[in-house]
């Protein structure tokens, strides 16, 4: 296996039953354990079939790698026979992929049908899921109980549970203690963190699924100024900066009372090098007031085949190796992955290695949706649009009324008389 080399190719080696050994290449993730777990499954299929497998490690930014993947898949580049793309992106570059359905027999069919509905288009199956995703609210258990604390499940909660231990913690003299971190960069993980506070204060999902533009209202931006308010009293000033992975890392320094999160940061904070280990507890996030919802965005990554691959059919083969129930297991017990094979939140290892798959499936199976169906190809100037006018309120350039109200005007100009 080579790793981070752009190039496909042929080989000239012979495997069982006489077949020409090929060598293809996948662009894999690399947020947390995301690469390792990707190597290791790729090991075992190049070991299975005697093919040979480049891995090509993409950026961890969401918004980055989709224009890295735009470039390459623009210029008809055969460079990548398998892409790893976001659930946000059937619509966006799905004319570039092949219809799968031809090597699954099937196989789609044990899967959530709502992601098996997200990647199909025209009745072709643009990708396989791979794992699915949802935010979830991470929290330290230890100090909850030692300042005799619940487990919030409002955003007022919250707030007020993380600053009254950040304070006390700060005067025990831990002074690196902050309440909460989040993703609040300008990226499409704000896109995420932004949607779940605005679907959680019943504000709608920015454009919603009929193609109305509705993220002009009191309840979103009631929502957004919330999250303001956490900047530089709850939440660091670098949190306007922070992906993923800064969030984590804080957290499982054990320097943050609570986090947004996605379920990976669970195998990870659990690892036995964390300071964190065994005291960290996974919830569904918080409601906004009393009458709001939980709500936890839609994530989650799948396999595609590109139309320019010179070995769709093995390529495929690789796609098929890597989204079975076998492997989605292994991914699940190691790596805190949703599966999206459904018979896995039943599965007894599965359970007991992450806990809250059973206790939030209905957070994973009900996450909300960011508007990428009904927007398509545009979506990634909406989501855009949309996390540079949150992140202008975070920053407190802008108050959320204003932002919100030329965010709308930006919008409609893109959807050209809501047609999309
Ligand atoms: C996670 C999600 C993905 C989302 C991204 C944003 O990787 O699975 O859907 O777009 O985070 O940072």
């Amino acid at each position: 296996m080579k790793k981070l080399i752009l190039a496909s190719a042929i080989s000239s080696l012979t495997i069982a039953g006489g077949a020409q050994a090929a060598e293809i290449s996948i662009s894999c993730g690399a947020v947390g354990a995301e690469l390792e777990l990707c190597q290791e499954g790729v090991a075992a299929w190049e070991e299975k079939t005697g093919h040979t497998v480049n891995i090509v490690s993409t950026p961890n930014s969401s918004t980055e790698r989709l224009a890295l993947y735009q470039q390459l898949l623009a210029s008809g580049a055969d460079d990548i026979d398998v892409f790893q793309i976001d659930v946000v992106w059937p619509g966006i570059l799905g004319s570039h992929f092949i219809d799968l359905s031809q090597y699954t027999d099937g196989a789609e069919d044990a899967h959530f049908d709502a992601i098996v509905e997200n990647n199909s288009k025209d009745g072709s199956l643009l990708a396989m899921p791979w794992f699915t995703d949802a935010g979830v609210l991470y929290y330290r258990t230890d100090l909850l109980e030692k300042y005799g604390k619940d487990v919030p499940e409002t955003w007022e909660e919250l707030t007020e549970t993380a600053r009254m231990i950040q304070d006390a913690e700060r005067e025990a003299g831990n002074s690196r203690m902050w309440g909460f971190v989040w993703q609040g960069k300008a990226y499409e993980g704000l896109t995420c963190d932004a949607i779940e506070w605005v679907a959680s204060y019943n504000g709608g999902t920015i454009v919603e699924p009929d193609g109305t533009i509705s993220i002009n209202n009191p309840n979103a931006v009631k929502a957004i100024e919330t999250a303001a308010s956490w900047v530089g009293t709850i939440s660091p000033q670098g949190v306007l900066n922070y992906a993923e992975e800064d969030a984590r890392g804080v957290f499982q320094s054990g320097n943050a009372v609570f986090m947004r999160n996605w379920p990976y940061a669970w195998a990870l904070g659990n690892s036995d090098d964390s300071p964190v280990k065994g005291n960290i507890g996974v919830v569904a996030l918080p409601k906004g007031g009393e009458n709001g919802s939980n709500a936890g965005a839609l994530g989650g990554w799948q396999l595609a085949v590109s139309k320019y691959s010179d070995n769709a059919e093995i390529a495929a083969d690789l796609v098929m190796y890597l989204t079975s129930y076998e492997e989605q297991k292994r991914r699940a017990i190691k790596g805190s992955y949703n599966p999206t094979i459904e018979a896995l939140y039943e599965d007894e290892e599965v359970l007991a290695a992450v806990p809250f798959f059973g206790s939030l499936y209905d957070t994973f199976a009900n996450g909300t949706p960011r508007p990428s169906t009904v927007t398509g190809e545009k979506y990634n100037q909406v989501s855009n649009a949309f996390y540079n006018a949150v992140h202008q309120v975070l920053s407190g350039r802008e108050d959320a009324d204003d932002a919100m109200s030329s965010l709308e005007r930006d919008l409609n100009r893109l959807a050209r008389g809501g047609r999309w």
